[in-house]
């Protein structure tokens, strides 16, 4: 009983001549605002977004544009009579509307945010001869350059503690995009298993039976 006393004793003293000043220096760090830096905060009437993710988006924009340009050149490619493999061209057709879907939804959200949209140049595509499996590796590396440049933007606006940006890059476009990769890559697979001659019209087969353009695919009405 005497330890015990003699051991609360030490611990009061202790607390009171080193752990007090100690934990209440703690508390007042704990009190302080944190400063999270973020940048959807509010600021006066407006809405904070960070100028570099507004620059990516509008990049971004191009970035789809590009995209779609590309796919448009290579669905007429196939649609040519001398080519005629019109599940290709469906395929490509219908690539090419998805882009510019892409590139509106980015215009949305840059209105959205308050940010200022600013086009710039559309990357033309090469004109080479294509071939199916040229058009679909050319299709591949595209779908992958666009999804780093989507991961890049995600990656800004969360170390921008910019949830909004975030979520709305992982709802309308990362998954998406990850689909998109591995559907071309399998389409590859299949094609480099199959040939470019009786397999390749079985593949054809199947993306006219698959792919439905919205538009596009009647010429003008006079
Ligand atoms: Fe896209």
């Amino acid at each position: 009983m005497v330890l015990l006393n003699l051991v609360r004793l030490f611990c009061n003293k202790v607390y009171c001549t080193n752990f007090k000043p100690f934990l209440f220096k703690q508390l007042k760090v704990l009190k302080k605002p944190i400063n999270r830096n973020y940048t959807c905060a509010v600021s006066g009437n407006k809405l904070e977004y960070n100028p570099e993710c507004e620059k990516k988006i509008n990049n971004q924009i191009a970035v789809e544009l590009g995209a779609s340009y590309t796919y448009f050149q290579l669905a007429f490619h196939f649609n040519k009579s001398t080519v005629g493999l019109k599940g290709l061209r469906n395929f490509f057709l219908a690539l090419s509307e998805e882009e510019i879907e892409h590139a509106r939804y980015l215009m949305y959200y840059q209105n959205l945010r308050g940010g200022k949209i600013i086009l710039t140049d559309i990357k033309c595509p090469e004109n080479v001869e294509w071939t199916a499996l040229k058009a679909l590796e050319k299709a591949l590396d595209l779908e992958i350059r666009v999804t780093k440049a989507i991961l890049d933007i995600h990656q800004l606006a969360c170390r921008s503690s910019d949830p909004h940006l975030a979520s709305f890059l992982e709802t309308e476009f990362i998954n998406e995009q990850y689909s998109s990769v591995r559907k071309l890559r399998q389409m590859l697979a299949n094609l480099k298993v199959s040939g470019e001659s009786e397999g390749l019209l079985q593949i054809d087969r199947e993306l006219l039976h698959k792919y439905k353009p919205k538009l596009l695919l009647h010429p003008p009405k006079k």
